[in-house]
């Protein structure tokens, strides 16, 4: 049987490998999708799968693909499960997707993941494969073999397979553009407080404030201080500078699909400056009502992708929603990083809903207010008068 591996090169999914060939007995196809990975990762990742014995390897290129209809569609919903981004939670639909064009096109009859039994990543795997290939068979080696990180560990040394977690950190790490994981080991633990060390791309290197002019397009950003860039390198370029001023650091209690309670930790610098950004925008641009509705149609996006239900129905119409709203979001904002913090400066737009004249003290009073002011609590005074008896 041919199976089709989302492969990482990370632990648990090279153990994957040699799992399938030998408890399975597969013909193993490895596929790493880029949502943001370097070349030197790259490289190892199709190096580690061919020594392992892999049939083919493929990797795929989808930098821009994840930015655009991903990270964007994120950035227009103000994208936020309890506090958390969806850094993972948007790249696993797409990983997957990707997953079972391979396999489609290599004939295969199996779909397999590395993703453990207590996690999100299975529900999100297997919510896209199941909707985009219900006839394969889809294998998961590490929750169906109850494989713990420790055994996962001595499995891999007793394979052969190149370890890259030293013991005593063995964190369970997932990058992708729009994000940083940072999970297990002592982390598990929220009387502990989290290492320094397992930071990468946010420590404040600069103690000078910086500002930064982000331009948006319909909802989507385009311009970092006037320069115009593609999504994904716009995207690599906030994560720089917004992650130099060490803006972007998560800690948080969160609640899995599953229902248990997870400590985690996030670096997610791009995410922080462009939603922030996007809702200084809003904030000028949709009315009261819009914005109003549409928090709760971004909690709803929200959770949806949380859940990995990418492809459900409800994700696309809020999605319509969302672009309908996002027609008259074109303008800049200004933002100052500093240790740590992003705030906001100044924000301009053709489709400002906002007049000068209209808010000013400087201007004259507009008389007609009187009338308003009588029957604004109208309802109210009557209430209060009839048990009273007034
Ligand atoms: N808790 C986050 C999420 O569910 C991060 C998961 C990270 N996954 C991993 N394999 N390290 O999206």
């Amino acid at each position: 049987m041919k199976a089709v591996l989302a492969y990482s090169g990370g632990l648990d999914t090279s153990v994957c490998i040699r799992l399938l060939q030998e408890r399975y007995g597969c013909e193993v196809v490895t596929v790493t999708v880029d949502v943001g990975l370097s070349e030197a990762e790259l490289r190892e990742a199709e190096e580690k799968a061919r020594s392992l014995g892999v049939v083919e390897h493929y990797t795929v290129d989808a930098k821009e693909e994840f930015a655009a209809e991903y990270c964007f569609r994120a950035v227009k919903a103000n994208a936020s499960y309890q506090g958390y981004p969806l850094s993972t939670a948007l790249a696993r639909p797409l990983i997957a997707r990707k997953v079972v064009e391979v396999a489609e096109r290599e004939g295969a009859e199996a779909l397999a993941h590395g993703a453990t039994g207590k996690g999100n990543d299975q529900f999100r795997f297997e919510a896209v494969f199941r909707t985009l290939a219900p006839r394969m068979r889809i294998i998961a080696p590490i929750r169906e073999l109850n494989l713990t990180r420790r055994e996962s560990l001595a499995y891999a040394r007793k394979h052969g397979i190149p370890v890259p977690v030293e013991p005593e950190k063995p964190y369970s790490i997932d990058e992708n553009l729009w994000g940083r994981s940072i999970e297990g080991g002592e982390l598990e633990d929220p009387e502990v407080e989290p290492p320094e060390e397992i930071y990468e791309w946010t420590r404040v290197r600069r103690e000078e404030p910086e500002e930064v002019v982000v331009e948006f397009e319909c909802g989507v950003p385009v311009s970092l201080n006037g320069t115009k860039l593609s999504p994904a390198e716009l995207i690599q370029e906030a994560n720089r500078l917004a992650g130099e001023h060490g803006v972007g650091r998560i800690e948080m209690i969160e609640d899995r699909i599953l229902g248990l309670k997870a400590r985690e930790n996030y670096e997610c610098p791009a995410a922080e400056l462009l939603i922030t950004a996007h809702r200084a925008l809003e904030a000028l641009v949709l009315t009261r009502r819009e914005l109003s509705f549409k928090a709760s149609v971004e909690a709803a996006w929200s959770e949806l992708v949380y859940f990995g239900l990418w492809n459900e129905p409800l994700r696309m119409a809020l999605d319509a929603f969302i672009d309908e709203t996002q027609k008259r979001v074109s303008g800049w904002v200004k933002l100052r990083l500093h240790m740590g913090r992003c705030s906001t400066l100044a924000r301009g737009s053709e489709n400002a809903l906002y007049s000068v004249d209209a808010v000013s003290f400087d201007e004259a009073e507009d008389e007609r207010i009187e009338g308003m002011l009588r029957y604004h609590s109208f309802q109210a005074e009557m209430y209060h008068r009839r048990r009273t008896g007034g």
